[in-house]
C-alpha cells in the first residue's frame, strides 16, 4: 500500500528533517528498503547525492544463483534461490506500480568449458548442483553450440541452467526511485558528512549539506561505502571492503540470427567472464575481481582480459561496437553474503555486504529489511537468519559464526 501519507509524518524545519528511518544510501538495496519502509507506513528518507547510482549501475544483471554458486555457501545459496523465487511477482509489481519496464528476462544460463581443466571443474560443479537439487543439465559442446551458434568451435561441454535469469540493473533502478517516490520515500540529494550517535543509540546523521537528519532507526545500505562511514566507533563500522569489477558494454548487430540469445559464462584462466545479451541489443561483458581498495579506473589490463577471454569464448565479439568501459565496488563482507538487520548499536541497522549478489538479492532484502523494522522483536524472518548483522562483531549481541571456508571459484 503505498504511502504517500507517511510524507507527512517527516517534519520539515528548514534543514532539519525528522523520520522514521533514514536509508543512508540510494543503490538498488538503499531504495527497495526505503520503498518496502515506506510501504508499511514508515516515514522514509534516502540520503544520497545521486539515488540511482551505486554498484548496480555498473553490474550486468544476472540472477546467477546457480551458477554463480560456490562451494561452502549453501546458506546463501538458499538466500539467492528466495530472491529469485521473488522475481517474477517482484518485476511485475514493479511495472505496474511505475509503467516502467525493469529488463527482467527469463533467458537462462549456459556455462562453457573451454579446455579439460574448464571442464573437470564444471563436471565437479553440476555433481554438486544436482547433489542439491538444483536444476542443471550437462551438454556436449555440440550441444551448446546448438543453442548458442556463435561460440567457438573449441568449446568442450557446458552446463544449462534454464533458471538463472537476467534484469537490467539501471532500469530497476529507475523503476525503484520511481515506487520509493510514489510510496511518499523523501529523497534527500547530498551525502552523509556523518553518522551521528547519543551514547549507544544511533539518532540519524548529518548531510554534507548541513541537513540535519533526525531517524528511529538508520539503516546503512551504501554499498562498500558503508565500511567507512565516519560517525561511528571502529568496531560499529560494518566489515565490507570494496571489490572492483570492470565491465564492458557492447553493441550486437539487429537482425536473424541473434548474435546470443543467453547469458554465457565461463571461467578462463582462473577468471570469471560473462557475457549478458539484453533485447535492446546491449551485450553487457563482465568483470574483473579486484581487491585494490577504492580504486574505480578501467584499465587498459582490465579492458584486454576481458576482451581476450571472450574472444576466446565468441570469437565473433571483435566485430562489435565497444560502447561503455566502467568499474564498479562490489561490497565484500568477510564471508561474502549480506550482513542483513539490527546491530549492537540501537538504532542502527544494516542492508550491505552483498557482494556478487546484490542485484540478485534486491527483493528478499526489501522483504527482510521491511519485516525488522515492522516488528516488534526487531528480529531477522527466519529465513534470514545465518546473516545477522552481528555475525563478525565482538561487540553484538548476535552469533559470531566462524566464516564458511573460502573455497576456489568454481562458476
Ligand atoms: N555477479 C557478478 C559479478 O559480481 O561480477
Amino acid at each position: 500500500m503505498p504511502a504517500k501519507g507517511a510524507r507527512h509524518l517527516m517534519r520539515e524545519h528548514g534543514l532539519h528533517h525528522t523520520t522514521d528511518v533514514l536509508v543512508v544510501g540510494g543503490g538498488v538495496i538503499g531504495l527497495v528498503t526505503a520503498w518496502r519502509a515506506a510501504q508499511r507506513g514508515l516515514a522514509t528518507a534516502v540520503a544520497d547525492p545521486a539515488p540511482g547510482g551505486g554498484a548496480a549501475h555498473v553490474a550486468a544483471g544476472m540472477l546467477a544463483a546457480v551458477t554463480e554458486l560456490q562451494y561452502g555457501e549453501q546458506a546463501l545459496l538458499d538466500l539467492n534461490l528466495a530472491s529469485a523465487a521473488r522475481y517474477p511477482d517482484f518485476a511485475a509489481e514493479l511495472t505496474e506500480l511505475t509503467g516502467l519496464d525493469t529488463g527482467y528476462r527469463r533467458c537462462g544460463t549456459l556455462a562453457v568449458a573451454l579446455d579439460a581443466d574448464d571442464r573437470a571443474h564444471l563436471r565437479e560443479l553440476h555433481a554438486f548442483q544436482t547433489s542439491l537439487g538444483l536444476e542443471s543439465q550437462w551438454l556436449s559442446g555440440r550441444e551448446c553450440r546448438r543453442l548458442e551458434p556463435m561460440l567457438a568451435p573449441g568449446v568442450r561441454g557446458g552446463l544449462r541452467v534454464d533458471g538463472d535469469h537476467q534484469v537490467d540493473p539501471r532500469r530497476l533502478s529507475t523503476a525503484l526511485l520511481r515506487a520509493a517516490d510514489l510510496a511518499g520515500v523523501v529523497f534527500l540529494r547530498s551525502a552523509v558528512a556523518r553518522v551521528t550517535a547519543d551514547g549507544d543509540r544511533v539518532t540519524g546523521a548529518v548531510l554534507a549539506d548541513g541537513t540535519v537528519v533526525a531517524a528511529a532507526r538508520t539503516v546503512l545500505a551504501a554499498g562498500s561505502e558503508s565500511g567507512r562511514i565516519a560517525g561511528l566507533p571502529d568496531d560499529a563500522l560494518p566489515p565490507v571492503r570494496p571489490v572492483k569489477g570492470q565491465i564492458l558494454r557492447l553493441r550486437m548487430p539487429a537482425g536473424q540470427p541473434p548474435f546470443l540469445t543467453r547469458t554465457v559464462r565461463a571461467v578462463v584462466r582462473g577468471s570469471h567472464v560473462y557475457l549478458v545479451p539484453r533485447d535492446n541489443g546491449e551485450l553487457v561483458l563482465g568483470a574483473t575481481s579486484e581487491e585494490f581498495g577504492w580504486d574505480t579506473t578501467v584499465t587498459a589490463g582490465g579492458v584486454y582480459e576481458l576482451l581476450r577471454d571472450a574472444h576466446e569464448l565468441l570469437p565473433g565479439i571483435t566485430e562489435l561496437a565497444l560502447t561503455e568501459t566502467l568499474a564498479g565496488l562490489r561490497p565484500g563482507s568477510p564471508d561474502n553474503a549480506p550482513l542483513l538487520g539490527a546491530t549492537a548499536l540501537d538504532g542502527l541497522l544494516l542492508a550491505t555486504g552483498h557482494h556478487r549478489n546484490g542485484v540478485l538479492l534486491t527483493p528478499v532484502t526489501g522483504d527482510v529489511l521491511a519485516e525488522v523494522l515492522t516488528s516488534s522483536t526487531g528480529e531477522l524472518p527466519q529465513y534470514a537468519r545465518a546473516f545477522g548483522a552481528n555475525r563478525f562483531t565482538t561487540t553484538g549481541t548476535g552469533p559470531v559464526p566462524p566464516a564458511p571456508a573460502r573455497q576456489e571459484q568454481h562458476a
